[in-house]
């Protein structure tokens, strides 16, 4: 509500250090599913954490490589949307005070303009290799299906972190970093169940930080948050970040 709305923004004016972590609901107005929203079309059937796991893309990967392609191909597709926006203008107008953390691997944030973003989960834009040998200097891919190495048959896979995988050493060492100086903790769109994202609201909280939750429906941090806006990302983000 709008008493909330402007504690809120007093206590984003008043920050030296914000740490902004974002999920799949800010990029949901830009029309990019969640993960725990039903999945659309051919895909309905599945559900990511069945498909984002190593061991499926060893069983079946052509299968999680499409995955991955439809995904490239729907957010190649999209633009990002006023909450995007609203992020990356807030932080340029307060250099130094925003430290941007995002489980989503769109690029979304980056396409709006937001610098140093902290992917936790990875970007899938990137791939990385599938157990390389580690002899091969630079992998040479063939046109297999999914693409792999020509001297040692490793499978390129998507630069994203898949269930069971360790997230990236430092972007979770920053991430925690901001965590522990944020006097601000803004949570954005996600559901809080995906751990170690999920406990840096927590984290702040500890370190003695406001945590302000937006998300249009309930999620698991709101017993961590101050003050909870059940509002859409697109509404909430441009007017508690206005200038
Ligand atoms: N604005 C803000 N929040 C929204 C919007 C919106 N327009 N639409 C949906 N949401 C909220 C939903 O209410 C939900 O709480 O976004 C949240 C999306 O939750 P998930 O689908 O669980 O996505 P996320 O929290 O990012 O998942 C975390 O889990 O699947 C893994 O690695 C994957 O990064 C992902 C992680």
């Amino acid at each position: 509500d709008a008493s909330t709305e402007s504690l809120v923004r007093q206590w984003l004016r008043a920050a030296r250090h914000t740490l902004i972590l974002t999920g799949a609901g800010v990029s949901a107005e830009s029309g990019v599913p969640t993960f725990r929203d039903a999945l659309t079309g051919l895909w309905a059937r599945f559900d990511p954490e069945d498909l984002a796991t190593e061991a499926a893309y060893r069983e079946h990967p052509g299968l999680v490589w499409d995955w991955y392609e439809m995904r490239r191909g729907m957010v190649r597709a999209v633009a990002p949307n006023p909450a995007h926006l609203a992020i990356a203008q807030w932080a340029a107008a307060h250099p130094g005070t925003v430290t941007l953390v995002t489980q989503n691997v769109d690029g979304l944030h980056q396409q709006a303009g937001s610098e140093h973003v902290i992917e936790l989960h990875g970007n899938l834009f990137r791939n990385s290799w599938l157990h390389g040998c580690g002899r091969c200097d630079a992998h040479r891919t063939d046109t297999t299906h999914p693409p792999s190495c020509t001297a040692c048959g490793a499978l390129l896979r998507p630069a994203v972190v898949w269930f069971g995988e360790d997230l990236p050493r430092v972007a979770l060492y920053r991430a925690q970093h901001a965590a522990e100086i944020a006097d601000v903790c803004l949570v954005v769109g996600t559901s809080g169940l995906v751990y170690p994202a999920a406990g840096l609201p927590g984290q702040a909280k500890a370190a003695g930080a406001k945590v302000i939750v937006v998300n249009p429906q309930p999620s698991a941090l709101d017993a961590t948050a101050d003050a909870v806006l059940q509002m859409s990302a697109g509404d909430c983000l441009p007017r508690l970040l206005a200038m």
